[in-house]
Order: structure tokens, then sequence, then C-alpha cells
């Protein structure tokens, strides 16, 4: 996994490098040339996915990883962005309408939804993990769930993962925090989520919950554009490989603590 991700940040900072070239020659170009006027838009997430996007209680605003992300991109690829809070479901259906322009939530990316809107350059690998209880002694990794109860956020890639168990009885969730609430109570025997979630509902519950074996899949995060909005998926190309060229990108994974 970490081969990948760095033979896919070369690329990606290879196209940074090549970027930031192109962007020197037109640095003297008419301010109120239409091409560098700002667009507006608006993002939308489903902020139940810590540390990627998650509600604050306190202030209830939208934060995390991606929110941060997603900030930085639109200052280097000159965009003003509004982050929305919406349903998983919803926000999937209105990527393939196009009532959501674009949308950013530890989405990856996957041909399936390749047909339906647009992806940014990747971003983040996050595989699949398996949570079991504590003191569970019998599921060391995700070849032991044949016929047990599993559960993941429906429509999210962790359950498409848990339909292919033999036996298996799938559980799905609207939200994944009342997943691991159930794993808890002991109502089902394992969560399957992004290696990241994972990490952050076990750290916020060591005594309760463990991980076991490592991710299972490798999946990488894309930026969710509609189809046909190819200057706003422009920019965040741009904005993405500025962001990885400058060390910002890796600040924020620090900041969030995802590479312990
Ligand atoms: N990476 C997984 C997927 O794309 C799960 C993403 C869920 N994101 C969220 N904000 N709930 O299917």
């Amino acid at each position: 996994m970490k081969r990948l991700s760095t033979i896919l940040m070369s690329l990606i900072l290879s196209g940074a490098l090549l970027f930031s070239g192109c962007q020197s020659s037109t640095d003297d170009t008419d301010d109120n040339d239409d091409s560098t006027a700002k667009i507006q838009v608006t993002v939308v997430t489903d902020a139940t996915w810590p540390p990627f996007e998650y509600v604050n209680e306190q202030t209830h605003a939208i934060e995390g990883f991606d929110i941060d992300l997603m900030k930085a991109i639109a200052e280097k690829g000159n965009l003003e962005v509004t982050f929305q809070n919406v349903a998983w479901d919803a926000l999937l259906a209105g990527l393939a309408t196009g009532q959501y322009k674009v949308a950013i939530s530890s989405i990856t990316i996957n041909a399936e939804r390749a047909e339906k809107w647009l992806f940014s350059d990747p971003y983040f690998n996050a595989g699949q993990m398996v949570c079991v209880q504590k003191n569970n002694t019998t599921i060391l990794s995700h070849n032991d769930l044949t016929g047990k109860k599993v559960a993941a956020q429906t429509g999210t890639t962790g359950f498409i993962e848990a339909q292919k168990i033999e036996g298996a009885t799938v559980k799905s969730y609207d939200e994944i925090g009342l997943a691991f609430q159930d794993l808890m109570n002991g109502q089902i025997d394992a969560v399957i989520c992004d290696t990241p979630v994972a990490i952050d509902y076990v750290n916020a519950n060591p005594d309760k919950i463990k991980k076991v074996g490592t991710a299972f899949t490798d999946e990488f995060y894309g930026i969710s554009v509609a189809k046909g909005q190819t200057e706003i998926l422009a920019r965040i190309n741009q904005g993405l490989a500025a962001v990885i060229a400058d060390g910002t990108f890796d600040q924020l994974v620090a900041k969030w603590n995802l590479n312990p």
C-alpha cells in the first residue's frame, strides 16, 4: 500500500511541477480576464466520516481533512467554496443527476461511479478495514467473517465488500457511527469501513473495539464533479497539484494524524 501511494504521489507531483511551469507563464495575464475570475461552488459532503468530514458538536461547523483540503485547493485553483452537509445516498444520486456539482466525501474512485460523474486526480489511499469487539478472539482478519453479522454504511465500498462475504448477514446503516454503536452493544460481529475512519473510532473507544488485520483493499479517494463541469474539474486538479507541490497536503496529513 505504501509503495502504491508513493508512486501515486510522485505521479501527482510531476503533474504539479508541470502545472507550476504553466502557471508562471500566465502570471502576467489581465486579472479581469474571465478565465481568472473565481468560480463559486457549493461542495457537498456527508459529514459523518471522521476524521475526513464530520460536524463539530460544539460549533456545528463541518470539519475534517477533506474540508481543509478542499479549502486549500479552492485557494490555489481560483474557486470560492461553501460546504453543504447531505446524506451519503443523496450525495451519490445528486452527483449522478448533476444536482450537485462538486462533492468531497472520502469518495473512492471506481469504474461504476466513474460512468456517472467525473473524478479529480486521486488524493488518498484508504483501503477497507475490519473492526470487532475488543474481546473477540475468533475474527482475526476479513477472511474470518464467513457467516457473521457484518455492518457497513449503505452504498459504500465497505458495504460492497461486505456483500462479497460468503454467508454473511450484511446490516447496512445510514451512518457509520450507528454501526459502531451496534458493534459496541454486541448487535453485530464486525464493521467494515475505510481504514482512517476505523482508526478514528478505535482511538475514541479503545477499551471497547479494535481493528483486525490490515487494509484488504486499495482504494483511492477522488473529489467528485458532475459531468460537464470540466472547468471546475480542471481548477480542482490544478489546485490539488499545487497543494501537493507546496507541502500543504503533507501538513494536512500530519494535522489530521493520517500517517501515524
Ligand atoms: N470510501 C468509501 C466509498 O467511497 C466510503 C465513503 C463514505 N464517505 C462518507 N462521507 N460517508 O464508498
